[in-house]
């Protein structure tokens, strides 16, 4: 299905169909919204495919990339993902539309701060990629809301390299995130609940599976 969609919403003014995910990359780095990178992706790709999970949540939607990517590789699974901003939700629900998949995504419009300890049930995947300076904050409803056997995937654990080289100087922009990300890494490493390889792809990024 191609369903065209508005693209004013992040600055274009034509309105534009994107039906591959390369076009949607593309779409994304031009204006300079997140996406990840191919090594992450593949790799998220690959432990989807793998696990094949019923129900996924993410925190951090974008505009719907990543979320395509997860459904793409598990064909049974559903989507509940997290986004704050607005434009770029209705940006990713028309990219679901036009994937075929809005029929097995709800999306979450605000602020996973406030929305993740309302989550009720239980989910066998979830992948992590919003605010960076919150994992900590997250770690403890994730592990509640994950099953036994699920798998926690992390996004961006290693922080533009600042996580293993922390600078001096307490000025800089990116430090109380790569703090806050490094004690969130720390804690996931060394939580017996789960086992956790740190994957040097991307950003860097944790495989957990949760075993109690
Ligand atoms: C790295 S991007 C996600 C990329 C996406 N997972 C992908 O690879 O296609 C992080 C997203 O988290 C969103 N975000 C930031 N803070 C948030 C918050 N407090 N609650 C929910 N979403 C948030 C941002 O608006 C942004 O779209």
């Amino acid at each position: 299905m191609i369903v065209f969609v508005r693209a004013s919403c992040f600055g274009a003014r034509h309105t534009q169909k994107m039906s591959t995910l390369e076009e949607l990359k593309k779409y994304a780095r031009e204006r300079y919204i997140p996406v990840m990178s191919d090594a992450t992706k593949q790799l998220l790709y690959d432990t989807v495919a793998e696990r094949q999970p019923e129900r996924i949540l993410e925190i951090g939607t974008a505009i719907g990339y990543s979320g395509i990517v997860m459904l793409s590789a598990a064909s049974e699974a559903t989507l509940n993902t997290i986004e704050l901003s607005e434009q770029a939700a209705n940006r990713a629900r028309a990219n679901f539309a036009e994937f075929g998949l809005d029929g097995r995504v709800n999306i979450f419009v605000g602020d996973a701060r406030e929305i993740v300890p309302l989550l009720t049930g239980k989910y066998d995947f979830i992948f992590m990629d919003g605010p960076k300076g919150q994992y900590e904050t997250f770690f403890p409803y994730l592990t509640e809301l994950l099953t036994v056997g699920g798998t926690l995937v992390c996004d961006n654990v290693l922080y533009k390299g600042l996580v293993e080289h922390i600078p001096d100087d307490k000025r800089h922009k990116h430090i109380t995130v790569a703090r806050n990300m490094r004690a969130f890494l720390d804690d996931i490493t060394a939580d017996k609940r789960y086992r956790t390889t740190l994957h040097r792809v991307g950003d860097g990024v944790t495989v957990s599976t949760k075993i109690s």
